[in-house]
């Protein structure tokens, strides 16, 4: 017998009145082994095989159709389990529907259970969708004993479970949502997709209370987790790799949520760049990574004289603040420019996060720009990483970086010294020191 914290999902021998992994009272809850669900046509033991003698996988991996989506999965190999999270209404049901609809259309029969939607609703959405595929079944139903017959009796190349916070595995087993139900609903179909060699999406909510289990807590127990983001209030989404046991956790996909649900966006990088083409003082272009793409983003600042009273404002949307504040020492330091007279707001366009080191030569641009009232030039990028000694340092993947934005059509980089071994097609500054790349921007 053992006993489970149902917040975070510490076991314990015995029944504790409060969790010492997270601290809450009154989660210990019993845990029962639950019997085993699985009908017995998807149960079939199977002897151990000496190794030459196992089927080697099938090599085609399953496209879902959306070549940026394919690039972040790598591929779905028949029985590969995939964990989609992210909060409500971000559109994990509309993609999963236009997947399962993709799969539907190339490979066979798409079963897409809902939890929370009757069949109607879900039809509804398809209808809007365009995707009324003859291969996509539909069923809605909490039961994890209905699903998994359902998956016997339609035998379908993929599965859609939207979402495991409202299977209920066992009966007697805890609520709904609750981490017991989860884990068990999540451990259950998994054997099952594994055995039928059936690809299984399972749709999972994050919620800020941690009422009932997030995707986090059944993460270990599937191929691949990607979770949908979206970028504040705006209708871009990014699908972002967090695990992959078939591929590199590197890559993302930008994602359009349109009135035909989400469409790739398959050059994202100059999508964070304002399209006006004036030149405004307080901008910076950045090539930054995200994963192994390179995006232009616009690093933007607001630099006025302090009030006076109390300490000068330093806000940041985008950025970092303690690195931000590094900067600006580095700045009053190297550069003689007395900052602590200045209020400074800093923003990135588009509502991305730039953690990159980087992005800080792009900053303190950005910053001086706005100080000097003086544009930088909009042909040209800013790159590079800023030392405490007022140095400039090399950055990663620089040369591929300058590759897209020369073929994006800029003109001028400044950067640091570092090798590039193909010279890109733009004229290129590489600056020693905080102050070169300043004085290449006439800044100062
Ligand atoms: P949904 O997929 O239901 O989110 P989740 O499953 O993650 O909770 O998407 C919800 C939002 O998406 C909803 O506000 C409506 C919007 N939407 C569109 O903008 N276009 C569409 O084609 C569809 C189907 C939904
Ligand atoms: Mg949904």
């Amino acid at each position: 017998m053992s006993f489970r914290c149902q917040v975070c999902g510490y076991r314990s021998p015995k029944w504790l009145g409060r969790c010492p992994q997270c601290g809450e009272y009154g989660t210990f809850e019993e845990e029962r082994e639950a019997p085993s669900q699985v009908p017995p046509e998807l149960s079939r033991e199977e002897p151990p095989k000496p190794l030459p003698e196992v089927p080697a996988p099938p090599p085609e991996r399953l496209s879902t159709g959306m070549p940026e989506v394919d690039r972040v999965l790598g591929g779905l190999v028949p029985g590969a389990v995939v964990l989609f999270g992210g909060e409500p209404g971000i559109g994990k049901s509309t993609l999963l529907l236009q997947l399962a609809a993709n799969i539907a259309d190339q490979y066979g029969k798409v079963l897409y259970v809902s939890g929370e939607e009757a069949p109607s609703q879900v039809k509804l959405r398809a209808q809007r969708l365009g995707r009324e595929s003859p291969n996509l079944y539909l069923l809605s139903t909490q039961d994890l004993l209905s699903i998994l017959n359902a998956m016997a009796r339609v035998a379908p190349v993929a599965l859609v479970v939207d979402s495991l916070q409202t299977v209920l595995a066992n009966p007697e087993g805890g609520e709904v949502g609750s981490l017991a139900q989860v884990r068990e609903s999540a451990a259950q179909l998994s054997r099952v997709a594994k055995t039928a060699g059936i690809v299984t999406f399972l749709v999972s909510h994050i919620t800020k209370e941690g009422g009932f289990a997030g995707p986090k807590t059944v993460e270990h127990l599937v191929d691949v987790a990607v979770y949908l983001e979206g970028i504040r209030e705006g209708d871009l989404r990014i699908l972002r790799c967090v695990k992959n046991r078939y591929g590199s956790t590197a890559e993302v996909a930008v994602l359009e949520m349109t009135g035909k649900g989400l469409v790739e966006v398959p050059n994202p990088s100059l999508f964070f760049v304002s399209k006006e083409a004036l030149p405004r003082p307080g901008t910076a272009i950045v090539p930054v990574l995200e994963g192994t793409r390179t995006l232009l983003v616009e690093v933007q600042a607001l630099v006025t004289p302090a009030g006076g009273y109390g300490p000068p404002q330093r806000r940041m949307a985008g950025l970092d603040l303690n690195r931000t504040l590094v900067l600006l020492a580095v700045i009053e330091k190297h550069l003689g420019i007395h900052t602590r007279a200045l209020d400074v707001y800093l923003a990135v366009a588009g509502g991305l996060e730039v953690t990159e080191p980087a992005a800080d030569l792009g900053v303190c641009a950005a910053i001086l720009s706005s100080l000097r009232d003086r544009p930088i030039p909009m042909d040209t990028v800013v790159l590079g990483e800023v030392g405490l000694a007022g140095d400039l340092r090399p950055v990663r993947k620089g040369p591929e970086r300058l590759q897209e934005v020369a073929k994006l059509g800029f003109r001028r980089a400044i950067v640091p010294h570092q090798p590039l071994l193909k010279k890109p097609e733009l004229e290129v500054v590489r600056a020693k020191t905080l102050r070169e790349g300043m004085e290449a921007l006439e800044l100062l």
